[in-house]
C-alpha cells in the first residue's frame, strides 16, 4: 500500500549526501539497510552518485524505496537527519540548519573545533565514534567494524608488498617456506590481521599486554609471545593501559629478536587518549631482513615503530614502512555495508517511533550526542574550550 500523508508526518526523513573529502570512497547507507529501514518509520532520501565508488549504483537505491536527489543542497533541505562517514567540511556545515541533525564520525577528541563550529550552526551533532563500548551497544560500534576492514587490508596491503609468497608451497622449482608474520596489539584490528595472514597461509605470532587476549589469539591458530611484563595492562572498557617505561623497554627488547625472523610485522597497539607506544625501535629496523614489510596501523597515533612517517609508505634500512590511514576506504562495499548497519541499528535505537528522543539518561544517546540546542555537550570538547580561552 503506498503511504499516505498522515503515513509521511510521522516518519523520520534522513539524508545521505555523497561524500565530499579527498579518498573517501565509502557511503553512509546502503540499499540493503534502506530496506530494512523502510519497513519502519523512515524515509530515505539519496544524492545522486552518493554509493558509486562503494559499487552502489542509483537504481539499486531506488529499488528498495529511496528517493534519489540531484545535488547535495537538496538532500540538506529535505532531510531531517543528514548521515555521513567524514566530518562535515565547512561549506558542508554552511549546509546544515538550525535544529537540524547530524551522525558521522566527527572525531571529537581530535577535531574539537568542528565539534563548536556545528554547535554554532545549532545542529545535534552525533558521533559514530563516541560510541561507547558496552555490549548493549556492539551492534552500533563502528570502531570495531572498522577496524575489522582495517587488519584485513593491512595484511593484504603488506603481503602485496613482499617479494615472497605467504603459503607454504611445493613446487618443481623447489619448496617455498611460509611467510613468518608478526602482530603486535591483539584487539580487534589485530585479531583479524591475524586471522587473514592465516588464511593466507602465513606462520603468526603475536603479542598483546592484555593477557586475557592470548587464547583468543592461540584459537586463531597463531604463536602467543609470552613476554613477562609483570603487569597486566587491562584497563577499564577492555582497553590497555600505558606501560611503565622499564616494562616498554623490555617489550621492545623481546620484539627485536621476533621481529628479525619476521617477513611482515603488522602493528596495531594502542592505548586510548596517549600517543601510540613505541616497539620497534630503529635499530630493530635496520636488523630485519632486507624487502621485509611493516605495516604500522598505529600511525594516526604517532606509530608505533620509531621510524614510521604516519600516512606515507617509506624505505628504510631496506625495509618497507607503511602506515595508510584509510585502510576501510580500500574495501568500501564492506566497510559502507558494515558502517551502515551500525547506523541504523543507533537510528532504531533513538527514534522508535519516527521522531529521535534524545533521553539524555541512556548511556548510548549521552555518549554519542556531541551538540545540541547551540550548545557543545561534549567533556573533552568543553575541556579544550576552556584551555583556548585560557591561553588567549
Ligand atoms: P585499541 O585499538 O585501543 O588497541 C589495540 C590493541 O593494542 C589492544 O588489544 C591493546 O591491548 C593493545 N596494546 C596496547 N599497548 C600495547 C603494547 N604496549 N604492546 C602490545 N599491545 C598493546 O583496542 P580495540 O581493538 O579497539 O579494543 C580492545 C578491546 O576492547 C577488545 O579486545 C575488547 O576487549 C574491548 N572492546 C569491547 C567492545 C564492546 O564491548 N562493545 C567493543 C570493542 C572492543
Amino acid at each position: 500500500m503506498p503511504p499516505t500523508d498522515t503515513d509521511a508526518a510521522t516518519k523520520l526523513r534522513v539524508g545521505v549526501p555523497r561524500e565530499t573529502r579527498k579518498g573517501e570512497t565509502r557511503v553512509a547507507l546502503t540499499p540493503d539497510v534502506i530496506r530494512q529501514l523502510s519497513r519502519k518509520p523512515f524515509e530515505v532520501i539519496v544524492e545522486r552518485g552518493a554509493g558509486e565508488m562503494a559499487g552502489f549504483t542509483d537504481e539499486a537505491f531506488e529499488a528498495v524505496g529511496a528517493t534519489l536527489i540531484d545535488s547535495a543542497k537538496g538532500v540538506y533541505d529535505e532531510a531531517t537527519v543528514i548521515l555521513k562517514i567524514q566530518r562535515p567540511t565547512d561549506d558542508e556545515i554552511a549546509l546544515l540548519s538550525e535544529g537540524q541533525t547530524l551522525i558521522a564520525l566527527l572525531q571529537p577528541l581530535s577535531h574539537q573545533e568542528n565539534v563548536v563550529k556545528l554547535a554554532e550552526q545549532k545542529v545535534t551533532a552525533l558521533s559514530m565514534d563516541a560510541i561507547p563500548r558496552i555490549t548493549r551497544a556492539q551492534s552500533m560500534d563502528v570502531l570495531s567494524s572498522m577496524s575489522t576492514c582495517g587488519g584485513y587490508m593491512a595484511v593484504l596491503l603488506a603481503a602485496s608488498h613482499l617479494p615472497k609468497f605467504f603459503p607454504l608451497l611445493m613446487t618443481a622449482a623447489g619448496t617455498i617456506p611460509p611467510a613468518k608474520v608478526l602482530v603486535l596489539g591483539a584487539g580487534v584490528a589485530g585479531l583479524q590481521a591475524i586471522a587473514t595472514a592465516k588464511r593466507l597461509g602465513a606462520q603468526v605470532e603475536a603479542f598483546d599486554t592484555r593477557s586475557v587476549v592470548k587464547e583468543q589469539v592461540q584459537s586463531l591458530g597463531a604463536t602467543f609471545i609470552d613476554i613477562d611484563l609483570e603487569e597486566d595492562a587491562e584497563a577499564a572498557g577492555g582497553y590497555a593501559k600505558e606501560l611503565a617505561e622499564d616494562h616498554i623497554k623490555k617489550e621492545q627488547e623481546a620484539v627485536h629478536n621476533h621481529a628479525l625472523k619476521s617477513d611482515v610485522v603488522i602493528t596495531t597497539a594502542l592505548v586510548p587518549g596517549r600517543r601510540a607506544p613505541i616497539l620497534i625501535k630503529e635499530d630493530t629496523v635496520k636488523e630485519m631482513q632486507p624487502g621485509s614489510v611493516i605495516l604500522d596501523m598505529a600511525g594516526e597515533m604517532g606509530g608505533n615503530c620509531e621510524v614510521t612517517t604516519p600516512g606515507e609508505t617509506t624505505v628504510v634500512h631496506g625495509v618497507t614502512i607503511m602506515s595508510p590511514f584509510d585502510l576501510p576506504t580500500k574495501m568500501p562495499f564492506h566497510a559502507s555495508q558494515m558502517y551502515a548497519k551500525n547506523l541504523a541499528t543507533l537510528l532504531e535505537h533513538l527514534s522508535p517511533e519516527g521522531e529521535i528522543i534524545f533521553n539524555m539518561e541512556d548511556e548510548i544517546t549521552k555518549g554519542v550526542v556531541l551538540t545540541r540546542d547551540g550548545e557543545v555537550l561534549h567533556g573533552p570538547t568543553l575541556e579544550w574550550m576552556k584551555e583556548k580561552e585560557g591561553a588567549s
